[in-house]
């Protein structure tokens, strides 16, 4: 890989010792004294009711406690629909109650807990139970379903300009696009540890990207106050979008814990996690792009379908960025869901835009052939000067300057004009590129600084870390802002009891809380500039504007004091501030803000195989200013794995005869090795957005993504002058009839 342009010493990552020395305790790993085991049935019919469950010889089974199902469930106040005067409970459990009831809603739904002194014994009783089902036809197949109207439920309609622009346009593209479901896929599987102290006090240790979600959530779920609940997850390995809400794991073992007065510990399968924490839904999209001769879009039409669930509808902006990405005063969308008999989809890896931009940008791509123009020219051509949905101007904008580099780094010039003429190493060549866009944003978020006589300084919110190096890049804003050495400064997160953080997730955590650690920084400073003028002598006469932190002391002119000597003298043997940060400002209501990405991508494609290599990736973005380089760095190549997945590689699959999923495991669900990841070169803008935030970073979790797909769509084309519009590409799709 190559080094990060511009970038030679950065710090690593602060908690990098911890996890690849396995001291790192994930959710599952935590030893909880007399624990039990409690693992899931699962339905073998995709629609239907449980009728009876034979549990007699589980229950006499060595080890086993209870098996929890519909029968014998404890009466648990946020699966309550009514309350007890007949209103609607406004503290219901959030989707899918399960072990509540015998309804089957999809296969491979949990049916019943059981729960054993042992995961073994609790596995081998688990074969025992004999469950009687009355089947019922159901729905899974969106491919085909999708196609009658009737089954499809709205979900919102966008329209500015002349509704029949497209007729009138000179020039026209048109395209269908499909994408299946892909599984967020993270190394660390769903794990919930609950423990009980009483009937309601409850400690639980959970894979989760938000603990104070999460501990609102059991709160409401047992209707008990969320200072009694406790949430810990030190470290998630990796979540993707897949631990932004709690699944099965997390009620089963906490009513189960409750039930047996025993702490329980639940941790799906890898095959559950394919059908039980989520995933990108199955979609489909039409678009068609008018344009005037010159490249200037005329319209835009854009249509959507993705699968949702039958008991929960979710929804995501698949359509968004075909409003605002590029100007063009005619643009159309709608977007609807087909409910199936499935578990229900949830946010994943660039969530809505992913999917959308792979048509727009794939659409963008055929324009530029039809018209003969560069695919960096045709979007300069349509570069909005302002949002053109909302009208505001951008708080920062500078896709422009990633196109300039971009084409540099993976040197454009070599692309051929025209697409399958180029061969190197007997190798069709191509070349192409594609942008990625999300929303920029920040929310509340509560930061405690602790600052320790000895000068180390603690930070502390309530937050988890999925991966992305929330905890480095904290350390690196406190380092920056009190030109305090990163070594000598520690974040902690991961328990509820913290001052309350943001859940992890649509790329706001390095916004949100890093304004909140700015914000307690300049008060830290603030205090120990006053300290210095009250207690020591050197600063009585000097202003505090004039005061400095530096390396741990009190600096101005020559004096230089030690903190330690500071607060020794101020008998102080620690500071304590803790600092609310707002979310919007009124100013960022004012302005369109987003982060941006364009990625450039060249491939090899086989002759006469169809092999798909590709060859180098140039990722850029504009994330605002770059808080901590090497996780940064990290998270762009993150997307381009991703984006390599998505492109080439994920597809999980149904058997629509039973409902079943085929390949719910790495064997058959097929995700990039590292011999499937080339040269990747990351380059950021690197300039600070002004409004959204005091530190100057947009967000890049979800743009390391958005776009990449499309990007090497397009490179595909560019080489073989085949337009796969089906994900993910594969050799038979480009024409390879062999086996
Ligand atoms: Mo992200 S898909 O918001 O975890």
């Amino acid at each position: 890989m190559e080094k990060i342009i511009g970038i030679e010493n950065d710090s690593p990552r602060a908690d990098a010792v911890e996890k690849v020395t396995g001291r790192a305790k994930y959710a599952a790993e935590h030893r909880v004294d007399n624990i039990a085991y409690g693992v899931f049935v699962c339905s073998t019919i995709a629609k239907g009711t449980v009728l009876s469950i034979e549990e007699g010889p589980a229950r006499a089974a060595e080890g086993v406690l209870d098996i929890i199902s519909y029968k014998n469930c404890p009466t648990t106040p946020g699966y309550e629909p009514l309350l007890t005067d007949g209103s609607k409970n406004p503290k219901q459990w959030w989707g899918l109650k399960v072990l509540h009831d015998n309804i089957v809603r999809f296969y491979g739904q949990p049916v019943a807990l059981v729960v054993a002194d042992s995961l073994e014994n609790a596995n081998a009783a688990a074969q025992l139970l004999s469950i009687q089902y009355q089947a019922e036809a159901f729905e899974t197949d969106f491919n085909t379903l999708r196609k009658d109207a009737t089954k499809l439920k709205p979900s919102g309609n966008y329209s500015r300009g002349k509704a029949n622009a497209i007729e009138e346009a000179l020039v026209k593209v048109e395209g269908e696009y499909t994408i299946p479901v892909e599984v967020h896929s993270p190394m660390e599987l769903q794990a919930t540890i609950a423990v009980w102290e009483g009937d309601d006090k409850l400690t639980v240790y959970d894979k989760t990207q938000g603990p104070k979600s999460m501990q609102g959530t059991l709160a409401r779920l047992f209707a008990i106050p969320d200072k009694n609940v406790r949430v810990i997850v030190n470290y998630v390995g990796g979540a993707f979008g897949n631990a932004l809400r709690g699944w099965h794991n997390v009620p089963a073992a906490c009513i189960a814990a409750k039930k047996l007065k025993r702490p329980v510990k639940v941790v799906l399968t890898r095959p559950q996690m394919f059908n039980l924490t989520g995933y990108r839904p199955q979609s489909w999209q039409e678009i068609k792009i008018g344009a005037a001769p010159d490249g200037k879009f005329t319209s835009i039409v854009h249509n959507a379908i993705s699968m949702t669930a039958r008991y929960e509808d979710f929804r995501e902006g698949i359509v968004n960025a075909s409003r605002f990405l590029y100007a063009c005063d005619n643009v159309q969308t709608s977007y609807r869901l087909l409910p199936l008999d499935v578990s229900v989809p949830t946010w994943m890896r660039g969530p809505g835009e992913a999917t959308g931009c792979f048509a727009l940008e794939s659409s963008i791509d055929d324009l530029a052939y039809q018209l003969k123009m560069d695919p960096v020219a045709i979007r300069l051509k349509n570069f909005p000067e302002v949002n053109p949905e909302s009208k505001l101007p951008w708080s920062s904008n500078y896709l422009k300057d990633c196109y300039e580099k971009g084409k540099e780094l993976i040197g454009w010039s070599n692309r051929p004009q025209t697409p399958g003429s180029k061969k190197e190493e007997g190798m069709l060549v191509g070349y192409g590129m594609a942008n990625g866009v999300f929303g920029a944003s920040r929310g509340q978020a509560s930061v405690r600084a602790i600052l320790q006589e000895n000068g180390t300084l603690i930070l502390q919110s309530a937050v988890s870390d999925m991966g992305p190096g929330t905890t480095t890049a904290m350390i690196k804003i406190a380092a920056e802002n009190l030109q305090w050495p990163v070594d000598r400064i520690k974040f902690t997160l991961g328990d509820s009891d913290l001052p309350p953080g943001p859940t992890q997730g649509g790329s706001t955590t390095t916004s949100t809380l890093g304004t909140a650690v700015h914000l307690v920084c300049e008060a830290l400073k603030k205090s120990l500039q006053e300290l210095a003028q009250l207690h020591l002598e050197e600063f009585k006469n000097v202003e505090v504007k004039n005061i400095e932190i530096k390396n741990v002391s009190i600096v101005s002119g020559g004096i230089n004091v030690a903190v330690a000597e500071l607060m020794k003298k101020a008998q102080k043997p620690s500071i304590e501030i803790t600092k609310d940060s707002q979310g919007t400002s009124a100013q960022e209501l004012k302005h369109a803000t987003n982060s941006f990405s364009c990625h450039f991508v060249k491939v090899h494609v086989h002759p006469k195989t169809m092999e798909i290599k590709i060859k180098e990736v140039v990722t850029t973005a504009d994330a605002g200013k770059i808080i901590s380089e090497n996780t940064a760095r990290s998270q762009m190549l993150g997307g381009v794995v991703g984006g390599i997945g998505m492109a080439l590689k994920e597809e999980l699959t149904f058997d629509h005869s039973t409902g079943q999923i085929i390949n719910a495991s790495f064997a058959g669900y097929r995700v990039p090795l590292h011999t499937d990841i080339p040269k990747t070169t990351v380059w950021f803008v690197n300039k600070p957005d002004p409004i959204i935030n005091p530190i100057g970073a947009k967000g890049l979790g979800e743009i390391a993504l958005i776009g990449l797909a499309a990007a090497i769509s397009n490179a595909i084309y560019n080489a073989t002058g085949k337009r796969v519009r089906d994900l993910p590409i594969t050799p038979k799709k480009l024409g390879f009839k062999g086996k």
